[in-house]
């Protein structure tokens, strides 16, 4: 059976899609003919990126937001509106992490991730929303299993990521009518990303998370890639509200040798 994933003329906005895992996802589009835009903090990296989606033959463009920032979320996807119309796909994948023990952080330093990852979210969800196709838009959250599974020196992740879950399951409710869906895609350790060299610092600790993949491997950008491919695609179409684990099974162990390892750290 042959499958062919073409989104040409579509367009699809990856936010924070400069850098590891939302690039991935970002080149997996367009490599797949969609119109693609990027965009975070550093204008080198979305400049970097929009030479690469280019490269690979997409329509592409970007801008530079910080996803704290609400009127220059709302602004920068005003201008990709302009120039390439209603959404086809929005992924919303900026996000902030660091271990550190709840001890261990400030008030502060808790306030940054959840302000990034959680109000990041709903910002770019609610900016976009006059933006998406109705019906037929997809939107995907890049949550993490930090979401529902409890991890030491994670707490703020934990936290914020189990909120960008519950936006997902509640906009899905509300957007259901108007033929827009939401999901959430939560990856296991990918590898050469910021997220897991922050996570996974020690050739030991790299070592613990890979024996802890039920698979034995660390999982790709492209490997989430094809799952967001998969979800904007028609083959989803009735695939609305789900938390889409792609981790090799490691979530179903409880991601738990990483942990410990990490915890050494902080004894
Ligand atoms: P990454 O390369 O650091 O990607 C983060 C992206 O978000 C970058 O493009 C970054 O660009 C942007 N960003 C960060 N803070 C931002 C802000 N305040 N406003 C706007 N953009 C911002 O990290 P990654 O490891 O690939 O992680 C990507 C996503 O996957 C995250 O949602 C993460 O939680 C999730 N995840 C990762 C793993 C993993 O194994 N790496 C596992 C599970 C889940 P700028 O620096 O230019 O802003
Ligand atoms: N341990 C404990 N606290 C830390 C920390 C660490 N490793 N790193 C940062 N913090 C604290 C800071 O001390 C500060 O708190 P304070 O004001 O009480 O001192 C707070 O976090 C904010 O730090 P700041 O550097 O001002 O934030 P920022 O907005 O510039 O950056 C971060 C946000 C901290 C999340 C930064 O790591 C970042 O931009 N990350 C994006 C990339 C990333 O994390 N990728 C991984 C995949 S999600």
């Amino acid at each position: 059976m042959a499958i062919t994933l073409d989104f040409s003329g579509q367009t699809v906005v990856v936010i924070g899609g400069t850098s590891g895992i939302n690039r991935g996802v970002a080149e997996s589009f367009a490599q797949h003919g969609a119109k693609v835009a990027v965009a975070s903090r550093s204008k080198d990296k979305v400049n970097d990126t929009v030479a690469k989606l280019k490269e690979l033959g997409a329509d592409a463009m970007g801008f530079c937001a910080d996803v704290r920032d609400v009127e220059a979320v709302k602004a920068g996807l005003k201008q990709v509106h302009d120039a390439f119309g209603d959404f086809d796909c929005l992924v919303s994948g900026a996000a902030g992490n660091f271990p550190a023990m709840a001890n261990g952080m400030s008030p502060n330093g808790f306030k940054a991730v959840v302000d990034i990852d959680l109000m990041g979210t709903f910002h770019v969800m609610q900016s976009a929303f006059p933006f998406l196709k109705q019906p037929g838009a997809s939107v995907i959250n890049i949550s993490a299993p930090q979401a529902f599974l409890p991890m030491m020196a994670q707490s703020h992740v934990c936290a914020a990521k189990a909120g960008v879950d519950m936006i997902t399951r509640c906009l899905s409710l509300e957007w259901g009518p108007l033929g827009i869906r939401v999901n959430s895609v939560c990856p296991g350790p990918i590898d050469k990303t910021e997220g897991m060299s922050r996570l996974a610092p020690t050739p030991e600790i790299r070592q613990r998370t890979i024996d802890s993949v039920p698979l034995k491997r660390f999982g790709l950008p492209e490997d989430i890639g094809n799952v967001c491919l998969f979800l904007a695609s028609p083959l989803a179409s009735y695939v609305s509200g789900t938390i889409f684990p792609v981790d090799g099974a490691w979530s179903q162990g409880g991601c738990g040798d990483m942990q410990v390892g990490l915890a050494k750290f902080f004894e």
